[in-house]
């Protein structure tokens, strides 16, 4: 193994940013089986611009051999005014390629109300990265999975058809698909390498072999992207290295590519994967430089040195490589999507990753080593200057002043949205009442005394509410569906729902949201009158009407407010809201949503605070705690991030 890997360390590793280089080789190669090609099939393209194809084992791009060293970076993460950043100090250390994916239910989240300008200007990000001497892997799905809201699908999907089947041939999934990448490649094609752009490969579907087996559904994807790649760039697919995976979600006209974590047995995974596919690229396109994090989990973490050890074995191998991630970034607003284990795991907000470039855009150890290995190959790497952390601030502390309950009659008035009374015991989804994200409020009139309240469904948390009083929370995470209630016939029964983020991967990719079955008291169903309230929390909180008055409540969904000043003579830099004491929810800074806080489960205890979303002298916060509120009434900017501190789960305050 080690004579081979010698042998292998001698081969040419092209970095073709970095020294193109003729291979006679590879114009002996066009005589071999040629797998695929972009251009070759449709010679009147060539002129347009450049072409990349497959020849024998390698991609070739204008004739060269490429071998490709992408990280990924998703341009929805951060604020644009980052995305040059984060770019170069990707290309510093030492990557040739960015991969991201186009996230649907980012540009489109209302039917037909397209976002493609500032922070969605997915082109700019494209047009940075070439800017910036990168080559992109645009992975356009229409799934993406990615830890977001139902795998990167909009949620009016479920909605618009009550019974869809996303990701299989069904007639209404496919059309919405079809308008939906006739849309974004109207954006887009221009930037395809055969257009002159940097995008080399173009990813079909994503892991579908993780899902399902129909081909006619891959083959199905795969000609609606031809259909505006043509031969433009190339085709892959990315799945598990065990051929069961691979095979079911590799389609002809693709090439296959497969996605294993550091410390995996290479050998045996090529010699698994020839055997399946004898020519053509060896590539992990998804390679776990970190992983994810659920709450009430231990942050994830993946040692550099095991992350550079299989890095160097690959390259050895000629793999041509992708990290998952290089950048991982936050999660902002209701984008959090969630995985189905034993139970429901939503995702934590940050989106670190433990990736060699941590949530605020820094290097990391892992980041200066795996710099330090690819240096080895390519020592030009060198002359890049090394990108160093930039600096925090710690704001300091900040007074929130209590603005009311949301469900009092002004919370009500200011940021609900009535929907109207309902018969009988079927309630409205979220997806039905066309509801994307934030809270919903099912009201009815109990008949009945003291005794057990029972929610088969609740998606995802529901705080019961008898006479306004909080009695207590249904988790679904901790399959909670029973409470003891104290009321009396005629009181008022309140259940505040909170939507914590679609599943994002696996069979229970269908998440709708709301309670999903009957609500059941002393054993009756409750069939009578219910009226339904929302609370979509989307609009721009602090141009909004704050609630007056009514600040008594601490328990249960109160909105507060504060203020906080940054001089105008200092640098406006990053920093971390602590959210310590603080129970559940979300903050606005500026308008901006952080996305969710739940130290009280943990483990993410600080949000990330982009620097570009705070101006000089007055800033504006909003926090919308579900729970329980400290006594202090009181968080703090810091100069680092809290990302580790575990807390008790299905504990009541
Ligand atoms: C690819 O592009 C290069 C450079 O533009 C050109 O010389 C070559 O003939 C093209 N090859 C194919 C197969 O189209
Ligand atoms: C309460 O209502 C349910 C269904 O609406 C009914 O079956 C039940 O008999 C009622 N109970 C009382 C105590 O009125
Ligand atoms: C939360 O974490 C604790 C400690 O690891 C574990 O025992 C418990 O099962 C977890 N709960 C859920 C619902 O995942
Ligand atoms: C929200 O509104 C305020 C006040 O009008 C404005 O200053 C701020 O930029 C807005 N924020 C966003 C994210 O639109």
């Amino acid at each position: 193994m080690l004579a081979l890997n010698l042998r292998l360390h001698l081969a040419v590793l092209c970095w073709c940013w970095l020294n193109i280089k003729d291979l006679g080789s590879v114009q002996a190669g066009l005589s071999k089986p040629v797998i695929i090609s972009a251009v070759n099939t449709e010679p009147s393209l060539q002129q347009a611009g450049r072409n990349i194809s497959v020849v024998g084992d390698d991609f070739v791009l204008d004739g060269k051999v490429l071998r490709i060293v992408s990280g990924s970076l998703h341009y929805f993460r951060l604020p644009s005014l980052y995305w040059r950043d984060r770019l170069r100090k990707l290309k510093a250390g030492g990557l040739n390629a960015v991969a991201t994916y186009v996230e649907w239910s980012y540009h489109e989240p209302e039917e037909g109300h397209y976002k493609f300008e500032g922070d969605y200007d997915v082109a700019r990000f494209i047009q940075i990265a070439a800017e910036e001497g990168l080559y992109v892997l645009l992975r356009p799905g229409p799934y993406i999975c990615g830890e977001r809201d139902l795998g990167g699908f909009p949620y009016w999907l479920l909605g618009k058809y009550s019974n869809i089947r996303l990701r299989t041939l069904d007639k209404d999934f496919i059309r919405e698909t079809k308008v939906w990448m006739a849309k974004l490649f109207s954006y887009l094609n221009p930037l395809l390498i055969g257009n002159g752009g940097p995008i080399i490969l173009v990813q079909v579907e994503n892991e579908y072999g993780s899902y399902g087996s129909d081909k006619k559904y891959m083959g199905e994807i795969r000609d609606i992207l031809l259909k505006h790649v043509g031969g433009k760039a190339l085709l892959y697919t990315t799945d598990g290295y065990s051929p069961s995976l691979f095979m079911d979600g590799s389609i002809e006209g693709a090439v296959a590519t497969i996605d294993f974590g550091s410390q995996s047995d290479i050998p045996n995974i090529i010699k698994t994967f020839r055997r399946y596919f004898p020519r053509g690229p060896l590539m992990n396109s998804e390679y776990y430089s970190g992983w994810l994090t659920h709450w009430n989990e231990s942050l994830q973490q993946i040692p550099g040195d095991s992350v550079v050890n299989t890095l160097r074995i690959m390259l050895n191998n000629g793999f041509n490589v992708n990290f998952y991630m290089f950048f991982g970034g936050s999660n902002f607003e209701f984008s959090a999507g969630a995985n189905y284990g034993q139970t429901y795991l939503p995702d934590i907000t940050s989106y670190d990753y433990d990736a060699p470039l941590n949530e605020a855009g820094d290097p990391t150890e892992k980041y200066y080593l795996i710099r330090n290995l690819l240096s080895e190959y390519h020592p030009e790497i060198q002359n890049i200057p090394t990108p160093v952390p930039s600096r925090k601030a710690a704001y300091g502390e900040i007074a929130l002043q209590p603005r009311g309950s949301i469900l009092s009659s002004k919370g009500r008035h200011h940021l609900g949205k009535k929907y109207g009374d309902v018969m009988g015991s079927k309630l409205p989804t979220f997806e039905s009442l066309r509801q994307r994200a934030g809270l919903l409020l099912y009201e009815t009139t109990l008949n009945d005394t003291d005794g057990q309240l029972r929610i088969a469904k609740p998606r995802d948390s529901v705080y019961v509410y008898v006479d306004g009083e909080l009695q207590g929370i249904l988790y679904r995470m901790c399959k909670q569906y029973t409470l003891n209630i104290k009321c009396k016939p005629g009181s008022t029964l309140s259940l505040l729902v909170e939507n914590q983020g679609r599943i994002n991967f696996g069979n229970q990719l269908h998440d709708y949201k709301g309670i999903l079955s009957t609500v059941e008291h002393n054993n009756n169903v409750l069939d009578g009158k219910w009226t339904v309230t929302g609370f979509p929390l989307v609009f721009n909180i602090s141009a909004d009407k704050p609630l007056e008055g009514e600040n008594e409540l601490k328990r249960g969904p109160v909105l507060f407010e504060g203020s906080f000043t940054i001089p105008s003579t200092e640098n406006i830099l990053d920093t971390y809201l602590d959210t310590t004491g603080w129970s559940k929810g979300y903050v606005w800074i500026n308008g901006h949503n952080l996305g969710r806080y739940w130290p009280r489960v943990g483990p993410q205890v600080t949000l990330y605070v982009p620097g570009v979303w705070l101006r000089p002298q007055i800033n504006s916060i909003f926090v919308l705690e579900l729970e329980e509120a400290p006594k202090e009434l009181m968080m703090q900017f810091i100069d680092s991030p809290i990302l580790n501190r575990r807390g008790l789960l299905c504990k009541l305050p």
